[in-house]
């Protein structure tokens, strides 16, 4: 800022601090004892406007605003060039500095914290209860909104809680879905298999591997479904349809882990139009570190029975 538009700015600001105090001090009345029956010479509706001093709440409210800007113009920056003389502030305070100054005292007071629980192994976090806590807490923040706050998930999110994964299960897995993120991609078959070739694959699906029941009326062909997905699925979900952690594509015989919907109808969608779900990498925007203890919270939402069993 050029000195002409700091002491502008400097002169119009303490000068109207100045002008109000004149103000409220030249027009005070007398503090008089009770009310006066003077009026003001309004009068609307009958309703007539008495001559009574400032309540002195309001006065000494009023004195207090101006105390408080002058405290405020002498410790922050507001006055021109003047950068304020906030203790712990060296060249004047900016927001960009008190951010820096909470993350700091963030990262004193966890760092520790997190640095312990990252040296150890995601097993044994996931039964340290201050760990669970921590980790729960985060997953309600970052996680919630994609897999719900009880982890059980929703349609097109997958439940994280039933021992039933995409891309794997270990520690190991868990924690590198959670960092890299995951993007899955299920081909679109329409086009290839023609409505009648989606319809009895769909049906495969549906009643040899998930073990769920067709309707009566299904005109649907299962056994040449299984010959369309010989050819065509299994190179990604398993000959046996048994899935493969390493494309993300899921156990087919677990209808409890179909995130699409397992009704011959989301079947066929999901074979018709392919799918493609998307984990967003957490490393970036969260750090290996609280990831850590992520993945550990993940791993025990799904392992506490043989905590509980082990104890
Ligand atoms: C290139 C590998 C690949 C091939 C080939 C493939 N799939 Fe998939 N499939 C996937 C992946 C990956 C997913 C998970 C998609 C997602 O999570 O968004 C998936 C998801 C599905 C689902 C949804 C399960 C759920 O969670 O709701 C069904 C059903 C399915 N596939 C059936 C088939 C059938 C039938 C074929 C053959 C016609 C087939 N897939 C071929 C990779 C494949
Ligand atoms: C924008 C929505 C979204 C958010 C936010 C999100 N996820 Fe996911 N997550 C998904 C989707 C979708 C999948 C499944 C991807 C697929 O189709 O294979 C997934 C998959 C996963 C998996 C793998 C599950 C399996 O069966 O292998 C884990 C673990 C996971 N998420 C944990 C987390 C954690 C922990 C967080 C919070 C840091 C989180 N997710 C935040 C959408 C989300």
């Amino acid at each position: 800022m050029t000195a002409f538009w700091s002491w502008y700015i400097t002169i119009l600001t303490l000068g109207t601090i100045v002008a109000l105090l004149w103000l409220i001090f030249a027009t005070r009345k007398g503090e008089s004892k009770g009310t006066t029956d003077q009026t003001m010479g309004h009068a609307f509706d009958g309703i007539e406007e008495y001559d009574n001093p400032l309540p002195k709440w309001w006065f000494m409210l009023f004195i207090g605003t101006i105390v408080f800007s002058i405290g405020y113009l002498i410790l922050y920056p507001g006055l021109g060039n003047w950068k304020g003389i906030l203790p712990g502030y060296e060249g004047g305070w900016t927001q960009d500095k008190q951010w820096q100054h909470e993350v700091d005292k963030a990262q004193a007071e966890y760092g520790p914290i997190f640095a312990k629980y990252a040296a150890m192994p995601i097993v044994d976090v996931a039964k340290d209860p201050q760990a669970l806590k921590m980790g729960g807490r985060m997953f309600a923040t970052y996680c919630s909104i994609c897999h719900g706050s009880d982890a059980k998930g929703a349609v097109g999110f997958p439940n994280l809680t039933d021992n039933i994964w995409r891309w794997g299960g270990t520690p190991d897995d868990i924690q590198a879905s959670i960092l890299n993120g995951r993007h899955a991609a299920m081909p679109a078959w329409g086009a290839i298999l023609g409505d009648a070739g989606v319809r009895n694959v769909a049906a495969y699906v549906r009643q040899d591997l998930a073990g769920l029941k067709l309707p009566k009326d299904s005109n649907a062909d299962a056994a040449a479904g299984k010959q369309l997905f010989a050819t065509n699925c299994s190179a990604c979900h398993g000959a046996e349809g048994q899935g493969m952690a390493m494309m993300g594509a899921p156990d087919l015989t677990k209808p409890a882990g179909f995130i699409y919907g397992t009704s011959l109808i989301q079947l066929e969608q999901t074979i018709r139009n392919g799918r493609n779900g998307l984990m967003p990498a957490q490393e970036q925007y969260l750090g290996a570190d609280k990831v850590h203890i992520l993945a550990a919270y993940v791993y025990s939402l799904s392992h506490q029975e043989t905590e509980q069993a082990s104890k």
